[in-house]
Formats: structure tokens, sequence, C-alpha cells
């Protein structure tokens, strides 16, 4: 059993908080959100995420999981604490750290007081661990600060463990990791570390702490640029009436390539891929290096939105007051996040073309309603069907995939549907009298 801190209790900080309690720690949580701890306090999850709400209110009655206002508290109580905050795209690309920054200050400052207390006879080692995604070099900033603030007598490790968790599947991810990467300086930060993931019997694997760091942007790369390679494969695909999904299961067969992530589409989006990849950029730029070829990942992932458009223009001609029904709104299934969901790009560009828009998603119209407040939402997808022209599914929800086709032939204006996750059985839709594509795939191949 360990003490456990979270400072950013996000999808993120919640998650990591949530599942270390499961595992007998106690965690104690704090968020500079006053309203996002007053909500956990009330058992309210402030994002969806499929089996995190029993966990926490499991956990709290335990009295395993805390959620307070005080960061002192959390620092006091904690024997390693994780910092979980955000850290989003700056408008050059640069990651913004403003954020681990004052995560940093504020657990240094905590440190101090802890110190101050003559009557505390608590142990002082504390590890501090980077769980946030950040630029390789970071962990050398967060020690520098805290040494500048905590005073003398505090022993304090720094480390980096960055987060591979998967929205929609975070507590699975958690509990069954592929492989734990941990960043340290010695022995003693990964002895801790040993016993703390000891339950989860997983892979770890130990590195410096810039190693991890570049670890955790290096993977997000190559998983987008294997996005956006197959997308690119796509467009031949397209051109010539071959099936992309044939070629990637064709290419995923051979072990050095896998099938993961060769599913062509409207591109990757969230809250993770896209800011990851342009700070990635960014540090390699600042430290003289060339990763252009990012460059062109992010390029084809951009002109992949467009392509759709495309497509429609091809089924509808002019668009200019077509009714576009949009289906699914986050940027994947079993999460209302909506953080550069391509969905949302998509919209915007059918409503640049003078398109009416209806949309509708199991999860994520709230979140939805905060940025595109002029556009129409629908009660289901058979209601944003009705008088349509042309629907268009943006994520691949498993209620979806049980439509009634036939009753939504019925209802659309026009019968033509762009399926933008390539996850619809085209040959079907076809039967029922659809006129319908996806990417890089149309109905009718062998
Ligand atoms: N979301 C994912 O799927 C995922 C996966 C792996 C890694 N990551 C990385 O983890 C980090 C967190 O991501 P997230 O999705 O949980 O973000 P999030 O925006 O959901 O949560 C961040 C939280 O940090 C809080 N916060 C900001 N500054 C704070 C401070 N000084 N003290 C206390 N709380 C503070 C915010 O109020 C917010 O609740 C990012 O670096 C992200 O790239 C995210």
């Amino acid at each position: 059993m360990k003490t456990i801190g979270i400072i950013g209790t996000g999808h993120v900080g919640l998650v990591t908080g949530a599942c270390f309690a499961k595992l007998g720690n106690i965690v104690s949580c704090f968020d500079s959100d006053f309203e996002k701890i007053e909500k956990l306090k009330k058992n309210i999850i402030p994002f969806y995420e499929p089996g995190l709400s029993e966990i926490v209110k499991i956990q709290k009655e335990k009295k395993k999981l805390f959620f307070t206002h005080s960061i002192e508290d959390v620092v006091s109580a904690s024997e390693i604490i994780f910092i979980c905050v955000g850290t989003p795209s700056n408008p050059d690309g640069k990651a913004d750290l403003s954020f681990v920054e004052q995560a940093s200050i504020q657990i240094a400052n905590a440190l101090k007081k802890m110190k101050d207390k003559k009557s505390s006879k608590k142990n002082y080692y504390r590890l501090i661990v980077e769980k946030s995604t950040v630029p390789v070099l970071t962990g050398q900033w967060v020690k520098r600060t805290i040494e500048l603030i905590a005073p003398t007598g505090i022993d304090f490790d720094v480390a980096a463990n960055p987060e591979f968790l998967k929205e929609g599947s975070a507590i699975r991810d958690f509990f069954y990791p592929d492989r734990i990467v941990v960043g340290v300086e010695n022995e003693r930060a990964k002895k801790i570390f040993k016993q703390l993931y000891k339950p989860l019997n997983a892979p770890m694997i130990f590195t410096d702490i810039k190693s991890a760091e570049i670890i955790k942007h290096a993977s997000n790369s190559f998983l987008a640029m294997k996005i956006s390679y197959i997308n690119a494969i796509s467009r031949i695909c397209d051109k010539v009436g071959a099936d992309i999904e044939k070629i990637a299961q064709g290419m995923g067969a051979d072990k050095r390539i896998g099938k993961d992530f060769l599913k062509a589409g409207i591109g990757y989006g969230g809250s993770c891929f896209p800011k990851d990849i342009r700070a990635f950029i960014s540090i390699a730029e600042e430290l003289g290096c060339d990763l252009d070829i990012l460059k062109e990942v992010e390029k084809i992932n951009t002109e992949q939105r467009k392509i759709v458009v495309k497509k429609a223009r091809e089924f509808l001609w002019n668009l200019k007051d077509k009714n576009i029904g949009v289906l699914g709104l986050s940027f994947k299934p079993e999460t209302d996040d909506i953080r550069e969901s391509p969905a949302i790009e998509i919209i915007k560009l059918f409503f640049q073309e003078g398109c009416l828009i209806k949309c509708y998603d199991p999860k994520a119209m709230e979140n939805t309603k905060k940025i595109l407040p002029n556009i129409e939402y629908g009660k289901n997808a058979y209601d944003v069907a009705e008088n349509s022209h042309l629907l268009i599914f943006a994520t691949e929800w498993e209620e979806f995939k049980r439509l009634n086709f036939k009753r939504i032939h019925k209802l659309m204006k026009t019968p033509y549907i762009i399926d933008g996750r390539n996850f619809l059985n085209l040959e079907k839709l076809k039967e029922i009298g659809f006129i319908c594509c996806g990417i890089g795939k149309k109905p009718g191949g062998l």
C-alpha cells in the first residue's frame, strides 16, 4: 500500500487515482478547478468514461479515494505525487507547460509548509512524477523549480511515468497495459515504482527521465503516422476503385507491420495526437533536429477532413442549403471528448459551404453545444436522417451499427451516406438503395 497524490483530476488524473485506489493504495486528489472537486465530492464525474463512476464511488466509500481543495493536504499525505495536469498546444504548436510549472510551484510551496509545521513527524521524502505528456527536458525544469522553492531537508526525486491510456477504454488500459514506462534518476525511485505497479504484473521499462519523455511523444507520433499513411493510400484506392480495408488486412498480416492503426478514415483527433505531434515537432526544431516527416503526417490528416466535403460534392453537386446529417461528434466512440474531433472540423467545413447541419451523438452533444451553438441537434439518428440529403458517419459508435437502415432510407430526402470510419456494411446499404462510400472504399468490390 502506498500513499498517492494526484494533481489534476482530468481524464488521466481521475482514472489513475481511482485505479490506484482500487489496487489498495490511499489516494488523495487535488484540482485547481474548484467546481470539478466539488462535483467529485458528490460523485459526479465531469466526463464520460465507461466504468469510472462505479470505481470512484466504491473507493470513496472504502475511504481509499479522497478529493480535496487543499494541495497541502495532498502533498503532506502522499509519498508519491503524480502531476496529471493538461499540456495543451500554444498557438505556435509548442506545448504549453504553464500548468506543469504551476503544479510544480504549488507542490514545492506545499512541501515548504509541510516542513514548517514543526510538530509534523512525517517522512519528508517525496517522489514527484510527471504523468502528463511533456516534451523532453521538462523533468529538468520540474526538478529545478522545486529545488528553488522547497527548503533544504526536503528529500525528493523527480520521475517520468508517461500515460498510455486511451479514452473509452481507460480503466482496462490502466489494469492491463502493454508496458509501463518509467524514467528515473536513481534506484530509490525505481524501487518505489516496482512496488507500486507490482499488482499489475505488466512489463516495465526503466530508463532515464529524458528517454521516458521521448518514448511518449515518439509513440503517439508513430501511431499518428500509421493512420496518415493508410489514409494517404486510401486516396489511391478512391481513384482506382481498390479497397483500403483489404489492403490494410494484407499489410497488417505481416507481423512487422501489425494490423492496428491501419484503419483509413477521416483522420485522427482527440486531446493527444494532434497536440503531441505539434509539440514533438516544436521541441525537435528547438533542438535543431528535423522532424518534417511529422509535418506531412499532420498535412495528410487535415486534408482527410476536406475529402469528405469533396465526396459530398460528388454526390450532391451543389452543397449550399443542402441538409447534412452528421452522426457522431466525439473524436472516437465511448467518450464525450470532442477536443480536435474530426467530426467537429467536418461540420465547420460544411457550415462554410452554406449547408444546414443537424447532428447527433450518444454522449458528446452537451460538449458540442458549447462550441457549436448554431447547428441543429437531433434526438437520435433517425431524427437526424429525416429530410437529410446526406448522412455522414463521423464516429463509429456501436449503436450506429444497429440502426434500422431501411427506416433511415425512407426518412432521407436523398439516399446518400458517407461512412467516414469504414465501419458500416456498404454492400447491405447498397442493397437497401443507398448510394454510399467509405474512405478508400466503395460497395461493389469483390
Ligand atoms: N486524455 C488522454 O487520453 C491522455 C492519455 C495519455 C496522456 N494524456 C496526457 O495527460 C495530461 C492530462 O490530460 P487530460 O486529458 O487528463 O487533461 P484534462 O484537461 O482532462 O485534465 C487536466 C486537469 O488538470 C487540472 N489542472 C490544471 N492546472 C492545475 C494545477 N496547477 N493544479 C491542479 N490541477 C490543475 C485541470 O483543471 C484539469 O482538470 C496531458 O498532458 C495529456 O496529454 C492524456
